[in-house]
């Protein structure tokens, strides 16, 4: 039995020596220590041993064991070795190959255009108030001096929620909400950015859900040549400094007297062209002098404070300063078209 171990041994030994692969080792390993092997056929036949023996081949069968397996675990880690220096010398790594560029977003230009106005507007001393989009009829309409049953609060113009609640047609009602929050203890310049929503059909030039900027200054002795020198400086700041402004009578509720300010047509320099339609002038913005009867609603007196106020559409601005044709561009975002507006 002692040969037999010991040749077992001998040949295990001299196979893993042989063997150029771990998957040899892993059939040596299984052919003479696997509980089919030799060395465990051995061991099952030691009942037939005397008492004396018996301890001694067993200890031989454990020592045979142990160096077979010892073995097998040093040419697998010399095999394993071997293996890594071969992929390494075959994936060289070439450092000076170029990178694989990194795809990087940018702002949407709406949100460009909005932060460019807001930017403009701080630089005069407004500051930044927003207000929520599902507004209150009160605040929307009413301290807008637009009573109930007033023709230009048609109910076809909003996305009413109940009959007290509705999407905000316009951002008009932060200048409501802001004054009234101060009520009349001290004067206010801020402009307000945000989403609102008409019930208007789709178009190239309409938007149900659109943004507005509103202006609001109100202090004392606030007039008209100064709501005209905010909005000349804000023309050429964003259309460039030779362009000229024009305000033309118009009417809303909220201000009195009231204006459109149009802007000299950069395309035909003022001849008249198809973008300004053969008059010289795009018309941007509305605003004027807010209405004594807003400000009383607000908690200030008429008699002691005046100011003006603007709206003005940043859809709008965004497609006369980079000539969008469409509206819907800014809203279903095809990345080709937006890409186009990404700074470097
Ligand atoms: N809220 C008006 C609109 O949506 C714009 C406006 C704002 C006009 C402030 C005058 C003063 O059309």
């Amino acid at each position: 039995m002692k040969e037999r171990l010991q040749e077992l041994q001998t040949e295990a030994l001299a196979k893993v020596t042989e063997s150029s692969t771990l998957s040899d080792l892993q059939d040596i390993r299984v052919a003479y220590l696997g509980k089919k092997g030799p060395i465990t056929e051995v061991l099952r036949g030691m009942g037939k041993l005397s008492p004396e023996e018996r301890p001694v081949i067993g200890e031989l069968a454990n020592k045979v064991r142990e160096a077979i397996a010892n073995e097998l675990d040093s040419k697998k880690a010399k095999l394993e070795a071997e293996e890594l220096e071969k992929k390494l010398e075959k994936e060289t790594i070439d450092v000076t190959l170029p990178g694989r560029p990194v795809q990087v977003g940018g702002p949407h230009l709406l949100t460009s255009i909005v932060e460019e106005i807001e930017d403009l507007f701080i630089g005069m001393g407004f500051e930044i108030r927003e207000g929520p989009e599902v507004e209150t009829d009160y605040y929307n309409f009413e301290a807008l001096n637009l009573p109930k049953g007033h023709p230009a609060r048609d109910m076809q113009d909003s996305f009413y929620i109940t009959e007290e609640l509705l999407m905000r047609t316009h951002t008009s009602p932060v200048q409501a909400r802001t004054m009234g929050q101060f009520n009349g203890s001290q004067p206010v310049k801020m402009i307000c950015p945000g989403k609102v929503y008409r019930r208007d059909t789709d178009d190239a030039t309409h938007s149900h859900q659109f943004t507005q900027v509103e202006g609001l200054y109100v202090d004392k002795d606030v007039r008209m040549s100064d709501l005209k020198g905010v909005l000349n400086r804000f023309a050429k700041q964003m259309f460039g400094e030779d362009r000229e402004i024009r305000l033309r009578p118009s009417f809303f509720p909220f201000t009195e007297p009231s204006v459109e300010m149009d802007i000299s047509c950069k395309v035909c320099n003022g001849e008249g062209c198809s973008v300004c339609k053969g008059t010289g002038w795009i018309e941007i913005l509305g605003g004027g002098m807010v209405h004594p009867r807003v400000l009383e609603m607000a908690g200030y007196d008429p008699k002691e404070y005046s100011g003006f106020a603007f709206g003005m559409g940043p859809e709008r601005i965004a497609m006369l300063k980079y000539g969008v044709d469409d509206i819907r561009h800014f809203y279903t975002n095809d990345v080709r078209f937006l890409k186009q507006y990404h700074k470097a």
